[in-house]
């Protein structure tokens, strides 16, 4: 009998009494040897925010993520920004040659919204320098035969106006920072806390010209980003620009990634970007327009692009895996169900039925009547757009870190609305299962293959991406010989194997992630990189951990052949890297002389000057 760990918004308490319920995962023992379909696409992911870099150059406009970071202080661990990131926005070639060592056959990365359109309104303005770097990159891509995967939106959207900052882009970068850091927050440009206006805090800065129409071009400020429905119109003018542009070679799209992490740490808890707190009513409303942005690109390729470019539009949804606590228990049975509807069902049944889940509408519904409110705080679909929202979708991308055991909460909560209390129930989880980097994320296997059978029978057999899998380090250390991802790599694509087995109509898979990159409010702490970066040299060198030549030996046999050489893998993929621990450990040497040529060098010659200065001084006065 083992205790089980109880995770509530964050606080872990002991709960003797469900230790009862745990029990072993069957599949552990039951290794599956084997291998995939013929044409299984393996992949590696990104996104555009936290690698690129360069956030004011070449006629990039603000995003909410710059303004939110540099807006006030502390929204990210550590003041880190992700201004220059992992430079890869000017390391193109480097990052490709990574994806060609690694023998992958897809890359997935995003698009920066307001790099091609900054100031996110197609009919105002096209970057054509956005265009030539990203059309550069899936040229380059295709030409190594590594299949592009584009998302359109990963939690980025464009904010203040941006004129052509082609011309004078470190001056204007400077100018923007100066205007956002002095005030309280995030969306202060539209905010009455001060009085002021997006368009007298921008005026004295960008000049008169900026107030003409600023409103409009403030997609976040001015509209309240995905608060506003007018956010669908811009999505899809976005996405019909991407289609027009890049779908000659892209043939693989996903609209959103992730858009429930996105809107409810956005406009519910307030910790990402755009930072709001409107708790129990924000994010639902952002979801919805989502959702309708979602099918309206969708739609606006099916009319217009699919019959010249034949390629396919999906989503990329995340969500662990909710287990009863106990199985013969029909409310924890019933809670756990709520958990998924709660989260994958949210986005994905609207999509593949037309509407949310029953379930969300029945919760939210009446704690909203409870409140004393006329409507729910779930905002309803029309007839018309429920037709119009069916079978928008061409695969179904489904991003999957870690396993909660679920039990309903049967005590009253304290607080007021929120995502979190409308869904009544408790999230566990078994101290016995192994920790990765981030403390709500333990390696889990077997529940991404009961996802993935839970995805296949909710909406009707959809082919199915694996968008997003994988586990950061731990904290502090350099760990290159990485075994611990090595073996949750291991276990959850064998149960993607096991689910491919059971009949779930698997495609692809994109481990996450290829860089070490801006972890969002976590920093760069947050260390999910199958590449090692070193931030702290000015070109920021990458070196190889050990799990890069695992999953290159897995992609290469497209699955696991027998135990021998599985075991042979793992023992020279540790080989390896222990090479590269020692090349590290030299480089705080190498480290000293690049400070010592930077700062000391100068200090002495500057400190050098001033004594002589004041010799001279000296010598003057006594000789006069
Ligand atoms: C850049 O800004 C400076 C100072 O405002 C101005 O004098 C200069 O003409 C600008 N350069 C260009 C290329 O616009
Ligand atoms: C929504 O956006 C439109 C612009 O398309 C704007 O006119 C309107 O005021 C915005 N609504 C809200 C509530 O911000
Ligand atoms: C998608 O496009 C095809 C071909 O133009 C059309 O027959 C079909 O009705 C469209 N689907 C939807 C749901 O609009």
């Amino acid at each position: 009998m083992k205790p089980v760990w109880v995770i509530i918004l964050g606080w872990t308490l002991l709960v003797p009494g469900v230790g009862t319920a745990w029990r072993g995962p069957p599949e552990e023992a039951s290794f599956c040897y084997g291998t995939f379909p013929p044409g299984f696409s393996w992949g590696i992911g990104s996104s555009a925010y936290q690698t690129e870099g360069a956030w004011g150059q070449d006629g990039k406009g603000p995003s909410i993520w710059d303004a939110f970071i540099h807006g006030k202080k502390g929204p990210v661990l550590g003041d880190d920004t992700a201004d220059a990131a992992c430079d890869s926005y000017s390391k193109v070639q480097e990052d490709i040659a990574l994806l060609k060592e690694l023998q992958v056959s897809h890359y997935r990365f995003s698009l920066s919204w307001q790099r091609l359109l900054p100031t996110g309104v197609r009919a105002e303005q096209v970057n054509k320098k956005g265009i030539k770097f990203y059309s550069d990159l899936i040229d380059a891509l295709l030409k190594s035969n590594i299949t592009p995967i584009v998302t359109l939106n990963h939690w980025d959207l464009p904010q203040p106006p941006c004129p052509d900052v082609s011309q004078n882009a470190s001056e204007l970068a400077v100018n923007i920072q100066a205007v956002f850091l002095p005030s309280a927050g995030p969306h202060r440009g539209h905010s009455q806390a001060n009085g002021l206006t997006a368009c007298d805090l921008y005026q004295p800065v960008l000049g008169p010209e900026f107030c003409g129409g600023v409103k409009e071009k403030m997609l976040q400020a001015a509209y309240g980003g995905w608060q506003n429905v007018s956010m669908t119109r811009y999505f899809r003018d976005y996405a019909d620009l991407c289609f027009e542009v890049f779908g000659d070679r892209v043939k693989h799209w996903l609209t959103f990634s992730d858009p429930r992490t996105m809107v409810e740490r956005g406009y519910e808890t307030g910790l990402r970007a755009p930072g709001l707190r409107l708790q129990g009513t924000g994010l639902y409303v952002a979801a919805h327009h989502i959702i309708k942005a979602h099918a309206q690109a969708w739609h606006s390729y099916n009319d217009t692009w699919r019959s010249r470019q034949r390629g396919l539009v999906g989503i990329s949804l995340n969500c662990d895996w909710g287990e009863p606590v106990d199985i013969d228990n029909p409310d924890d049975i019933e809670a756990a169900e709520r958990y998924l509807q709660f989260c994958l069902g949210w986005f994905a049944n609207p999509i593949y039925a037309g509407d949310y889940p029953q379930v969300m509408k029945d919760h939210i519904g009446t704690k909203s009547a409870q409140q004393g409110l006329a409507v729910s705080r779930l905002p309803m679909f029309s007839l018309q757009e429920k037709s119009y929202l069916k079978g928008t979708s061409d695969f179904l991308g489904l991003g999957h870190f870690t396993t909660r055991y679920i039990t309903g909460r049967n005590y009253p909560s304290h607080k007021g609305p929120s995502y979190q209390n409308d869904r009544d129930l408790v999230e566990l989880a078994d101290p016995s299962w192994p920790e990765m980097g981030s403390p709500w994320l333990y390696s889990v296997p077997w529940g991404l293959r009961r996802l993935l059978n839970f995805a296949q029978t909710q909406y009707g057999d959809p082919p199915i991406y694996v968008t997003e899998n994988g586990a950061p380090q731990k904290l502090y250390c350099t760990q290159f010989c990485d075994e611990w991802r090595i073996q949750y790599l291991k276990g959850y694509i064998n149960e993607m194997l096991k689910a491919l087995k059971d009949g779930v109509d698997i495609k692809g898979c994109t481990s996450w992630s290829l860089l070490e990159k801006f972890e969002w409010e976590k920093g760069y702490t947050d260390k999910y990189g199958f590449y090692y970066v070193d931030f702290n040299v000015r070109n920021k060198p990458w070196y190889p951990k050990a799990s890069v030549q695992y999953y290159k030996e897995i992609i290469t046999a497209n699955g696991f052949p027998n135990p021998q050489e599985v075991e042979r893998w793992r023992l020279k993929a540790l080989e390896t890297c222990s090479i590269n621990n020692q090349m590290l450990a030299t480089e705080p040497l190498l480290r000293h002389m690049h400070v010592a040529s930077e700062i000391v060098v100068p200090t002495v010659c500057v400190l050098s000057i001033l004594i002589a200065a004041l010799l001279l001084t000296l010598l003057l006065r006594s000789h006069s």
